[in-house]
């Protein structure tokens, strides 16, 4: 038995779905959506051990380049992605970057290119359980200049700006559902998207965003686009060890500028205190 319902923690003190308990992971972690995911984005560490594996809820541990971090997966969506963040922060994680793939909604963003999100289209449901909806989803800006110094850093090709979050992948990003079905609401939403200048669709990064802004957690998003709407091209694979080497180097990017943060007592980061001139 559990002691309580409210606060769902086995005997052994692990979170429910995650199975994860205080220490077990640092304050960094990175967060795919497919469990598959999570031992590629530790292969390329310096150290990692499999930490927890329940529900599809896969987490490593381990060193980047002398930097503690985790990867967890969150499965498709916000309902998954919600459980993963709220059981996360409950045993010490306070930084969060979503690694994903994604859908383009402009034509000339190539399949393989990554993008960065600045905010997300609450087109999900979850964060309404959150927030009103005129409530903003945006990325913590300090994250967001992490992963775009590290795919400068690593020569990658990408795009900054306003992603949509949907929770439907065929309906809802308007691809025909079985039979053809498709509700006159969803008919052409990626080109009205794309009329106002977002980039990108996907399904995590509007809960991820609406939940850390709640909490006071850092958040970011980074998405290879294995698909674009425009040009009808889908590649399942187009630019994902791209994705992963530049959500991996973002985190290390975002250790020195915290210990930096730190050291000349600063709450926040800025263009003079990274460039040394503070
Ligand atoms: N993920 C999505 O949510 N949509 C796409 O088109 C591709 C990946």
């Amino acid at each position: 038995m559990f002691k309580s319902a409210k606060e769902p923690v086995t005997p052994e003190g692990l979170q429910y779905h995650i199975h994860l308990k205080p220490g077990d992971i640092p304050r960094y972690v990175l967060l795919p959506g497919d469990p598959g995911r999570v031992p590629l984005i530790a292969s390329f560490w310096d150290q990692s051990r499999l930490v927890a594996e329940h529900r599809g809820f896969v987490t490593y541990a381990g060193i980047y380049k002398g930097v503690a971090l985790a990867a967890t997966s969150t499965g498709i969506g916000g309902p998954s992605t919600a459980i993963v963040v709220e059981e996360l922060l409950r045993v010490g994680a306070d930084t969060f970057i979503r690694v994903g793939t994604t859908g383009a909604l402009q034509d000339y963003i190539r399949l393989g290119d990554l993008i960065i999100s600045t905010a997300a289209v609450r087109m999900d449901g979850t964060s309404k359980s959150y927030a009103d909806p005129e409530y903003p989803a945006v990325a913590s800006y300090d994250v967001l200049l992490a992963l775009v110094e590290a795919a400068e850093s690593l020569g990658v090709r990408y795009h900054v700006g306003i992603t949509a979050s949907s929770d439907s992948f065929y309906v809802g990003q308007g691809r025909p559902g079985f039979r053809g079905y498709l509700p006159q609401k969803w008919k052409g939403v990626e080109h009205r998207l794309r009329e106002l200048n977002v980039l990108n669709f996907e399904m995590e990064a509007s809960t991820l965003f609406t939940l850390s802004n709640i909490y006071g957690a850092r958040a970011g998003a980074v998405c290879a686009a294995i698909a674009n709407r425009v040009t009808d091209e889908f590649d399942p694979q187009a630019g994902i060890v791209d994705l992963v080497r530049v959500a991996n180097e973002a985190v290390k990017i975002l250790y020195e500028w915290d210990k930096l943060r730190e050291l000349r007592g600063k709450k926040y980061l800025s263009v003079r205190l990274i460039s040394g001139s503070t």
